[in-house]
């Protein structure tokens, strides 16, 4: 049952406080009536400390996330987020320096922005590195901005395609559009990669490039990656790479190497920054020495003498992000990696492709693989269990908030039906693992034989099933005394 909350606004009563302001301790001075507020305090509620303390935590406990429960949000990378980077990144250094300050006085900072640049280069095989985009989909804008602006430079203006995979992210062919390129859709094989004699009829001299998110969405190898990158390469065209996925591979291959021209880091999903609510994000992105000169601004680089500065590439695109990008979140990342070494990183990624797997292995007989292979570090089956009479995977994804977990990826990539797209990441133990397994195997024999129970969940949420077009499309974002009263009375 929905229990009714009184909301802060209701509890505010005239007079009602939660602190008590010091005694004067200074002479009392006279401010200026025009600077004195003469209105707009009654918008805030009146309200004693207990209340906004339930208030507060009340609303954190109906948050969903990799601090309260397993989170196997598929391509999403919610791996937990350790708390020694939240102390790192409050370190007064870092939360109070100002992105104005001068260079001189900010040296640390920029030792650390520099020093991550030249990580994440190394890790990926990237020649150079702009710490600037502010989230995966922001790379890749940058990304297919400097594949425009490389072409017009060497005066070759008609590459106006961009091939992308019938599997890839939504982000891909939207931000080919947004460039004003045409997107080409490439057929997928049997085999879940990409269907090579597509590709090679639909290179073209008007082929600018290609986005390819490798291990792809359906959480496979392209094993036929190094011939990819070539053939686009003979076309003239360049490699995007879509590094949601990077995860698997850290340390184990190198995308810069395997052929890739640009790619983008999503700091938020391999290298553990919080994501998730529309929360600042890190998109980096690392480029060949050919297309470096056209990254955004401004970069980091070290002087003759030591010191660190700040400049903008000769043929930059220019800025995509206000200031130096999203520092916490480039202090979180610079922490992880420094916390884990080389050897650790490798370590994040070969857990993270055996639990993948042993997730696989033990559902498979009940949830249909979308395509039969030893899987990367996330998993995509199908809800689509034998017997069950009008379940879908949306079901089965509610179902498992009754469980206490977060749902799986589901629908995407598009091409599979009923898809649902498992990504334990490395941070889950192998008994929690197991959990989330017999809670599925529990889910798949309710579908059979007691389906109402998947319809009517999730249960135990503090909402029940949302109308889910409606939230996106009519998102009530402040309080509002009439729509909540509406609200309760459609219940
Ligand atoms: C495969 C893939 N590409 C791109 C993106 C976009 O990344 P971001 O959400 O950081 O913009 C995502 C996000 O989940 C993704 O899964």
């Amino acid at each position: 049952m929905d229990t009714y909350e009184p909301h802060i606004y209701e509890l505010s009563a005239p007079g009602k406080h939660g602190t008590n302001l010091p005694r004067l301790d200074v002479p009392e001075a006279a401010l200026p009536t025009a600077l004195l507020r003469q209105d707009g305090m009654n918008d805030f509620p009146e309200l004693t400390e207990p209340e906004v303390m339930r208030h507060y935590t009340r609303i954190s406990q109906r948050n969903a996330s990799p601090d309260t429960m397993m989170y196997p949000l598929g391509s999403c990378t919610m791996k937990a987020t350790p708390k020694l980077h939240e102390e790192v990144a409050r370190y007064a250094g870092f939360a109070a320096v100002h992105p104005l300050q001068d260079e001189s006085l900010s040296q640390g900072a920029l030792q650390l922005m520099y020093e991550l640049q030249d990580y994440l280069g190394e890790i990926s095989g990237f020649e150079a590195v702009s710490l600037q985009p502010a989230a995966g989909a922001q790379g890749e804008l940058t990304g297919i901005l400097a594949f425009r602006a490389y072409h017009l430079d060497r005066g070759d203006p008609d590459r106006t395609e961009v091939l992308v995979p019938n599997a890839a992210h939504g982000t891909n062919p939207a931000t080919a559009a947004m460039v004003g390129l045409k997107v080409v859709e490439l057929k997928s094989d049997a085999r879940g990669n990409v269907d090579m004699d597509d590709l090679r009829a639909k290179l073209s001299p008007r082929t600018a490039g290609m986005m390819l998110t490798n291990p792809n969405t359906l959480g496979l190898f392209e094993d036929q990656i190094v011939e990819i990158c070539q053939l686009v390469h003979e076309a003239g065209g360049l490699m995007y790479g879509d590094g949601a996925n990077f995860n698997a591979i850290l340390g184990i291959a190198k995308p810069g190497k395997l052929g890739f021209d640009f790619m983008h880091y999503n700091l938020h999903k391999t290298f553990t920054t919080p994501h998730g609510g529309g929360g600042p994000g890190s998109g980096a992105v690392g480029c060949t020495a050919e297309l470096a000169p056209f990254l955004p601004g401004p970069r980091v680089r070290q002087t003759a003498s030591g010191s660190y500065e700040l400049f903008t590439p000769e043929k930059s695109i220019g800025r995509m992000k206000a200031f130096h990008g999203n520092f916490a979140m480039l202090v979180r990342a610079w922490t992880y990696i420094r916390t884990l070494g080389a050897a650790g990183l490798r370590e994040v990624s070969e857990i993270a492709v055996l639990n993948a797997n042993y997730v696989r292995v033990k559902l498979k007989d009940l949830y249909p693989q979308a395509i039969d292979r030893i899987c990367m570090h996330e998993t995509v089956l199908r809800g689509q269990i034998a017997g069950a009479q009008g379940i879908r995977t949306l079901d089965i994804a509610k179902r498992l908030i009754d469980y206490g977990f977060h749902p799986p990826t589901v629908y995407f990539p598009l091409i599979v039906p009923e898809a649902l797209m498992i990504e334990p990441t490395e941070t889950e133990g192998k008994r929690t693992l197991d959990i989330f397994i017999q809670a599925m195997r529990d889910i798949a024999r309710e579908a059979v034989e007691t389906p109402d129970v998947l319809h009517d969940a999730p249960t135990t949420a503090p909402v029940r099933r949302l109308d889910e077009v409606r939230a996106a499309r009519q998102p009530i974002l402040r309080y509002n005394a009439e729509a909540f009263a509406q609200i309760l009375n459609e219940r």
